[in-house]
């Protein structure tokens, strides 16, 4: 099947080279078609991101990522808001879930994030008034609410999942939040076999934290989502483990929740078992859900030895080492 593969920037071109070598080692019928984008491209070529690029995307449908590098407060742009944008992938999901026994404060975290990805605040609609001031227009439809929430509720459905929780702040934000929260409210009637929970973001934050195991399914806006995944990454053994997608009506693209990490870029520091477990998901989606559960074990059992940890982990090993060792651990 052939795949459209965005090395992207930083620790991309390193962790994508680890979750391709655990392919060949399974000898997975992955036919990747590589295609860059980002600074890189745009110092050649002039463009971000290449029509071939798009292109690419329309015809495979699927494409998975590395994180890519954009410039904060200035300059271009984020390339993954407008790939998101332009493919109208309103789905990011993100499962929050310990990959394997690490020693954590937090227990019996098993949750799934749906995030908004095509609204919000992350629309991009922003105004400088004046030197001195600068406006950012939140925008919330009910179209786009509805097929996230729906989407959420049906994940719960076809995965056992009890309940879905709705997280907004519609206690200030009364029109935009409020509209997502009356949309949430409609759907859920549908799905009277799922428990429906109402809850404002910084509460939320909080009893992520002290309690969260009472979480199931969570659906919530673009910037909620993107902040309440971080925060749900930090429960479980941080960044380097936690992986994504970002879902259309037809395509999809695949991506861990991290950025590029240009702190420990080029140097085989990354952990790349958050891109390893991207693709897991990808192969659960494509009928290859044996394989999926196969490097699943193996991440496990690589995360049962300490000498196998990356240094976000408490540990001295390379993003070679970890990926040799979860491809031995694959026992082939
Ligand atoms: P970041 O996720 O790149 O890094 C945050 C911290 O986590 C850093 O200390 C980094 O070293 C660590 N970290 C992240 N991934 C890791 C991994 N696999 N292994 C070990 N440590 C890891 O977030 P930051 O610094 O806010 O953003 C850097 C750049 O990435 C920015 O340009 C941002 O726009 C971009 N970004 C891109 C994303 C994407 O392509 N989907 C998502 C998030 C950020």
């Amino acid at each position: 099947m052939k795949i459209t593969l965005i090395k992207g920037d930083g620790i991309g071109p390193e962790i994508t080279a680890a979750m391709k070598k655990v392919v060949d080692a399974l000898k997975i019928d992955l036919d990747f078609e590589e295609i860059n984008a980002g600074l890189s491209v745009f110092e050649e070529e002039g463009v971000y991101i290449p029509q071939r690029l798009f292109d690419s995307i329309n015809k495979n449908k699927i494409a998975i990522k590395g994180p890519i590098t954009t410039p904060i407060g200035h300059g271009f742009r984020s390339i993954n808001v407008e790939l998101r944008k332009k493919f109208d992938l309103f789905a990011n999901i993100r499962p929050i879930k310990a990959p394997g026994p690490l020693e954590s404060k937090f227990e019996g975290v098993d949750m799934v994030i749906f995030r908004e990805n095509t609204e919000d605040l992350y629309a991009g609609v922003e105004e400088q008034i004046s030197p001195d001031e600068a406006h950012s227009i939140k925008i919330i439809t009910r179209e786009k609410s509805e097929r996230i929430i729906q989407k959420a509720f049906e994940f719960a459905r076809e995965n056992a999942r009890k309940k879905v929780s709705i997280i907004t702040k519609a206690n200030i934000m009364k029109l935009s939040d409020g509209l997502f929260l009356e949309v949430g409210r409609e759907v859920a009637k549908k799905f009277p076999d799922i428990d429906f929970e109402e809850l404002l973001v910084d509460n939320t934050a909080m009893q992520m934290v002290m309690n969260p195991g009472r979480f199931d399914v969570l659906v919530t806006e673009n910037l909620y989502g993107d902040i309440l995944s971080d925060l749900g990454a930090g429960l479980v053994g941080g960044l380097g483990l936690m992986p994504g997608v970002n879902k259309g009506k037809d395509i999809a693209i695949y991506e861990s929740i991290h950025g590029s990490a240009p702190d420990i870029a080029g140097e085989n520091l990354a952990n790349p078992i958050a891109m390893i477990l991207t693709l897991c998901l990808l192969l659960d989606d494509i009928n290859e859900k044996e394989n999926a559960e196969k490097i699943r074990k193996a991440i496990y059992k690589t995360l049962v030895d300490k000498k196998n940890y990356t240094r976000d982990l408490g540990g001295e090993n390379t993003t070679t080492g970890m990926a040799d060792a979860i491809i031995l651990n694959l026992g082939i």
